[in-house]
């Protein structure tokens, strides 16, 4: 017997490349555990990408914060799946969510409840970070994971003179990949209750 392994899609888009690898840190945790495939689509590969995200058994979002929101290209792709919205494509799929600014706080908190109000016009189940906050005592430091403290979604930071070979640091990375395998798993455990 064949079992296909649920996919999961990381749906992003990056102005500057910092967004971007922490779309291939989410797709790396997605595949850790063999349980799940990734398909990242930027959202510029959309149009071209609609079956396949119609298919997958989660779609996690990505987006810079920029000037508190979403990216411009981010709500361009959200207002393009209305034709998806009104034929309730997307229902019952998992959602989660990753952003990434120049500041600590950097307003990131509104572009995750952007992504998780746009889940939900879509029927989608949020799925949150389940870590911790880390780097929020005596004993923490920079390179705890959720060094930021987020649970809705990933929050990661990216000084603006850095590229993204340096930032985001190697702790939001490795955050963004628990969030990926976390979805994946629950998307495993979904996809098998589905079929029940
Ligand atoms: C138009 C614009 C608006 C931005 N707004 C914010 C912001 O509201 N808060 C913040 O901390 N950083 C802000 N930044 C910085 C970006 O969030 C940061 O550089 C991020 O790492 C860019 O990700 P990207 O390389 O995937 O585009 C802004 C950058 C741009 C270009």
């Amino acid at each position: 017997m064949t079992t296909t392994l649920p996919t999961v899609a990381i749906v992003y888009h990056s102005g500057y490349g910092h967004t971007k690898v922490l779309a291939e840190a989410v797709a790396s945790g997605v595949e850790a555990d063999g349980a799940a495939t990734a398909l990242l689509v930027p959202v510029d590969a959309y149009e071209q990408n609609i079956e396949a995200l119609n298919a997958a058994d989660a779609i996690i979002f990505g987006s810079p914060t920029y000037m508190g929101s979403v990216s411009g290209p981010f709500k361009t792709f959200m207002d393009a799946t209305s034709g998806q919205w009104i034929a309730r494509k997307w229902s019952g799929k998992l959602a989660a969510g990753f952003t990434v600014s120049a500041s600590r706080s950097g307003d990131k908190l509104g572009t995750l409840m952007q992504m998780a109000v746009f889940a939900a016009q879509h029927g989608m189940i949020w799925v949150g970070l389940d870590l911790l906050p880390g780097n929020n005592s005596s004993k923490g430091s920079e390179d705890d994971l959720n060094r930021l403290g987020s649970f809705l979604g990933v929050m990661a930071q990216a000084n603006a003179d850095q590229g993204s070979d340096v930032v985001p640091p190697d702790a939001d990375r490795r955050t963004a990949a628990v969030l990926g395998q976390r979805v994946a798993g629950l998307a495993g455990r979904w996809a098998t209750a589905n079929a029940a």
